[in-house]
């Protein structure tokens, strides 16, 4: 089989963790694949793998400084180096390149040329050291601003520590890091170009009065995941989303609404151009009859009444009106998962349905681990392990990808 790796380049930036000792063989794995291997080396990865190993493996000389010493006038290595990725992969990543990653520092070969990489340059990070540290805030909360721009963090795996101490913290294997690159340069290569995805996330705010709303707990995680997943695979992306605290996903067009009709009038405008829409909002059921256009006022009665009425299902209008649409819902059930999730898979008309757990720790709102299952409409159960909605998203995304092909879409 044809490696999507061939001919492409892997900037890969080590640092100074005691996992850099497996380094070459990564580049060997990496150059096996077909890949052209770019290394930087941090000072600290320095003490635990030698540039001459490095340089040996890759075929490439190894990158550890700014102002290399012996080349004249070539400060601007790293722009024309930072051009020519078509990934860049740090492994292993430390807390200490982590923090600096995130906040923009330049002050050595590998943060300067990431932050020359171009936008579309995916990048994957694999964190690797001592399990205080990898869980400490100040790198969790690091982590969480390169997810939140688009890279892909490898999670580290569970094992025996080179501190004696076991826990999370150790390199993945190395063939999954490989696995990985491949995945992201084969999505890079977008196997979504050509397509428009439409995708709701969030939840719904219906009004009470002009200071009070009923909504429901849903972070828009799993929306906004998959729309920037869908982008990254070059899928032209329009994402309407109810209110939540997340940063618009680069590339992504961004159509922020309030109420359930406010959203369903975007999707409707929408609709006819989509090829796959993805319904992962939580799109309350009802709302206020009578808005009140002041602030209603404490009574002295003890109790109070909110008379609502039922928004219209807007996947099951869209059920209603799809030619060759693909038409994805999701389901957060409590009991009778299955049944409940197939009764809506029929009813609104679904290609599939993605059934997320509730009830169980890592899944569902506001977290940013899920725990699903797609049910086709064609029958069967697609079952996946626990894992971060960013990765579900990819899988996801793949289902949708089968389904067009099957389709013809
Ligand atoms: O029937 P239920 O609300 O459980 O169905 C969930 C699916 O239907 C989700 O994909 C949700 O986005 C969509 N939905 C909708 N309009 C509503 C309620 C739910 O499109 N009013």
């Amino acid at each position: 089989m044809k490696s999507v790796l061939n001919g492409k380049t892997v900037v890969l930036g080590i640092t100074g963790g005691i996992a850099a000792y497996k380094t070459p063989e990564l580049v060997r794995l990496l150059k096996k694949a077909g890949a052209n291997v770019q290394v930087l080396l941090t000072d600290s990865a320095k003490q635990f793998v030698t540039p001459t190993a490095l340089g040996t493996v890759s075929e490439n000389p190894v990158l550890t400084d700014i102002f290399p010493k012996d080349v004249q006038g070539s400060w601007t290595v790293h722009i024309h180096l930072a051009r020519k990725a078509s990934v860049f992969l740090v492994a292993p990543a430390t807390a200490n390149t982590i923090a600096k990653l995130a906040h923009g520092l330049a002050d050595n070969i590998l943060t300067n040329i990431y932050l020359a990489l171009p936008p579309t340059v995916p990048v994957i990070i694999a964190p690797a050291m001592d399990t205080d540290m990898f869980v400490h805030p100040a790198t969790q909360a690091n982590l969480e601003i390169l997810r939140q721009r688009g890279h892909i963090i490898l999670p580290p795996e569970s094992g025996l520590l080179a501190s004696g101490l076991t826990g999370i913290g150790r390199l993945p294997e190395l063939t999954a890091i490989v696995d990985k690159v491949n995945e992201v340069v084969a999505g890079a290569k977008g196997d979504l170009s050509g397509k428009t995805i439409l995708i709701s996330a969030g939840p719904t705010r219906e009004a009470i009065d002009p200071v009070r709303y009923i909504s429901n707990y849903s972070s828009g995680k799993m929306g906004f995941a998959l729309a920037s997943a869908a982008q990254k695979r070059g899928a032209t992306v329009q994402l309407i989303s109810g209110p939540v605290h997340l940063s618009p996903p680069v590339g992504v067009d961004l159509i922020s609404v309030e109420s359930a009709l406010d959203m369903q009038t975007e999707i409707e405008n929408r609709f006819i151009k989509a090829d796959v829409v993805i319904m992962a909002a939580a799109v309350a059921d009802y709302r206020v009859k009578s808005v009140s256009d002041t602030k209603i006022k404490k009574e002295s009665s003890a109790g109070f009444e909110l008379e609502l009425v039922k928004n219209p299902d807007i996947l099951q209008t869209l059920g209603k009106k799809k030619k060759k649409q693909i038409l994805i819902g999701f389901a957060l059930e409590t009991d009778n998962e299955i049944e409940h999730a197939r009764q809506k898979l029929v009813s609104k008309n679904l290609d599939a349905i993605v059934l997320n757990k509730a009830n169980e720790p890592g899944a569902g709102f506001e977290v940013d681990t899920n725990i699903i299952r797609i049910l086709p409409a064609t029958g069967g159960i697609i079952e996946f392990p626990k894992a971060l909605k960013t990765e579900l998203a990819d899988r996801i995304l793949d289902f949708c990808l089968t389904l067009s092909e099957k389709n013809h879409v």
